[in-house]
């Protein structure tokens, strides 16, 4: 399984977004976690397409992964798409189709995935696994950045990659040095860090040495 390491840009400093892609592409990170937030799925808004447009803009070459936390993430597809999306996350407990929406977003040319949250049962996945690129374990309630790691999730991650051993399964929420060790340990292969990175005076080092642990 390929390694990944994806900055979650949510923990940049707004007042200097673009810089911030810049340095989360410098740090040889494999791709970029953008956070959209409804306000409804989670207590919370961030930012929309034009954000993912912005990191299309100036950084083509990172790879875009855009978390949709929305009830309908359906309305937006097309929006985020032509943003620049190059991966869709989609969460289980949306309000919609998921098998259609994961089956859209494929056939607008993207990747997809399905996110799971750390309430849900792992077996609300298994009716998905043979139409997904990627399966997303959140390990903390999404909504907000900076909060602790939930290791009671990670049993599901042990779960999907019984069940699917060239799965990309990526972990999500309170990821740093130590927890994203356990997660790899787990099963996961790719690994979101919001707040941990960005804090890092120097985010490369820190993203070589994420690899080098997760990777052992
Ligand atoms: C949580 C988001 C995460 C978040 C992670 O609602 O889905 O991607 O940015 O942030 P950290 O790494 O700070 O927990
Ligand atoms: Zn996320």
């Amino acid at each position: 399984m390929k390694t990944e390491i994806l900055p979650s840009l949510l923990a940049a400093d707004f007042g200097r977004l673009a810089d911030e892609i810049l340095r989360a592409e410098a740090s040889g990170a494999e791709a970029l976690h953008l956070d959209i937030m409804d306000a409804h799925f989670v207590p919370n808004l961030s930012f929309g397409p034009d954000v993912v447009a912005l990191a299309a803009k100036v950084a083509p070459g990172f790879y875009r992964n855009v978390h949709l936390m929305m009830t309908r993430p359906d309305l937006y597809l097309e929006p985020f798409a032509k943003a620049g999306a190059q991966t869709i996350q989609i969460h289980v407990e949306a309000d919609c189709d998921v098998h259609a929406e994961l089956k859209r977003i494929r056939a607008m040319g993207l990747k997809n995935a399905i996110v799971i949250n750390p309430e849900t049962p792992v077996d609300h996945l298994f009716p998905y696994l043979d139409e997904i690129d990627e399966a997303l374990v959140m390990t903390v309630h999404p909504g907000y950045g900076g909060q602790a790691f939930i290791a009671e999730c990670l049993p599901k991650v042990t779960e999907l990659r019984k069940r699917r051993p060239a799965l990309d399964i990526m972990v999500d929420g309170g990821v740093n040095a130590e927890t994203a060790v356990q997660a790899a340990k787990a099963g996961a292969n790719q690994f979101v860090a919001g707040s941990y990175l960005f804090r890092q005076p120097d985010m490369k080092a820190a993203v070589e040495a994420m690899r080098a642990e997760v990777s052992a």
